[in-house]
């Protein structure tokens, strides 16, 4: 392991300014460690839009770095340690069952249909939501963007991802009547009106966030006097509404962080992140918490970036820039999806930025 890591800095040091690594937290704590900065996937995607450097040598998976690659300027290298990197909840919608979605929501309800779309999606149904005036939405801002539309007498097509659908309805106080499904086979859940439905939810998942229970929440709540349960809000609804807070990567970091010496948390996300979490902030360190998993529950895509694929990465960014060979894993976006994906991700950041 020192070895590895001695040769990722001095491949770090031949590149200088020409490469920057941005790292999801849900990395392993050890690439987080020589990455340039770690953030949620929003506050990843407009850091990576700011950079300048030739290379991003993205460490998450592969739909956050096609987001970074659609934000990057034309003459940058968009790279992944590993292009297998994928996300099943991703996978659960392509641009075809979007659109026939949104025909049947829209034959269903009489209202303006905004589609928008979790982060966590290709850049093909982000383009799709680009080119209906709709945006893409992080777990950190799912709120801020669904009222936004909402304000202005829409209704919602929100994908993937069904649980931050629903928690982010159960956030903005909306009743049963105003939220339906859409279930994968391409049927609206049976309602008696559509007119009052403001939210339409696509029933994707993700496997990693919804093995969390309310007997995990419990039994937390058993074992520790005084803890406070903290959930990512792709978790179960059930989940959610048990615990304390819910909130992106960025916002559990912030919360355990901001918290008193020796506060006791429960945490409800992939497992490599908490980890991370005890390792800077628990036992033996000088804020002494204490952060416990709810359940073991890695995401096994974001464990695939190891120290040796990171080692890989720069290597081969090393000998293309040399003219020695060429790029290995660059994330490149179809032209035709770039227009509109960049649409998409822009209107999140002008509404996130109050700029509309
Ligand atoms: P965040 O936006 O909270 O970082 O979440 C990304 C993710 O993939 C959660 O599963
Ligand atoms: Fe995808 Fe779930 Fe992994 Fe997030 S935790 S990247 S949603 S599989």
């Amino acid at each position: 392991m020192e070895k590895i890591i001695e040769q990722i800095k001095e491949y770090k040091n031949i590149l200088g300014n020409s490469v920057v690594i941005p790292a999801h937290h849900y990395q392993r704590p050890e690439v987080v460690a020589l990455s340039d900065f770690a953030g949620d996937s929003y506050m990843l995607a407009v850091e990576a839009a700011k950079q300048t450097s030739d290379f991003i040598l993205f460490c998450g998976v592969r739909f956050m770095a096609e987001g970074a690659s659609v934000l990057a300027s034309e003459n940058q290298h968009v790279v992944i340690p590993e292009l297998l990197a994928g996300c099943p909840m991703a996978d659960m919608i392509n641009e075809s069952h979007a659109r026939k979605a949104f025909e049947e929501i829209s034959r269903v309800s009489k209202r303006i249909i905004a589609p928008v779309v979790y982060m966590n999606s290709y850049a093909d149904v982000k383009s799709f939501c680009g080119e209906h005036d709709g945006a893409v939405c992080t777990s950190s801002n799912a709120l801020k963007i669904s009222s936004h539309f909402i304000a202005k007498g829409e209704s919602l097509f929100f994908f993937p991802d069904y649980n931050l659908g629903i928690n982010t309805a159960d956030s903005l106080g909306l009743k049963e009547n105003e939220v339906a499904r859409i279930g994968r086979d391409l049927k609206v859940e049976d309602k008696e009106s559509y007119d009052d439905v403001k939210m339409f939810l696509w029933d994707g998942f993700c496997h990693v966030h919804k093995v969390f229970t309310v007997g995990d929440v419990e039994a937390a709540r058993e074992k520790y006097d005084n803890i406070s349960i903290i959930v990512h809000p792709e978790c179960n609804r059930d989940v959610v509404k048990s615990s304390d807070i819910s909130g992106s990567t960025a916002q559990i970091l912030n919360q355990i962080r901001d918290s008193k010496p020796g506060s006791v948390w429960g945490v409800g996300t992939d497992y490599n992140f908490i980890d991370r979490l005890a390792r800077e902030y628990g036992p033996g360190t000088e804020h002494n918490k204490t952060i416990v998993p709810l359940r073991i529950s890695p995401c096994v895509n974001m464990e695939k970036t190891t120290l040796q694929k990171l080692a890989f990465s720069l290597e081969s960014i090393i000998e293309f820039r040399e003219g020695r060979g060429e790029l290995k894993s660059e994330i490149r976006v179809q032209q035709k999806y770039k227009d509109g994906a960049r649409k998409a991700l822009n209107s999140m950041i002008e509404i996130v930025e109050n700029k509309r």
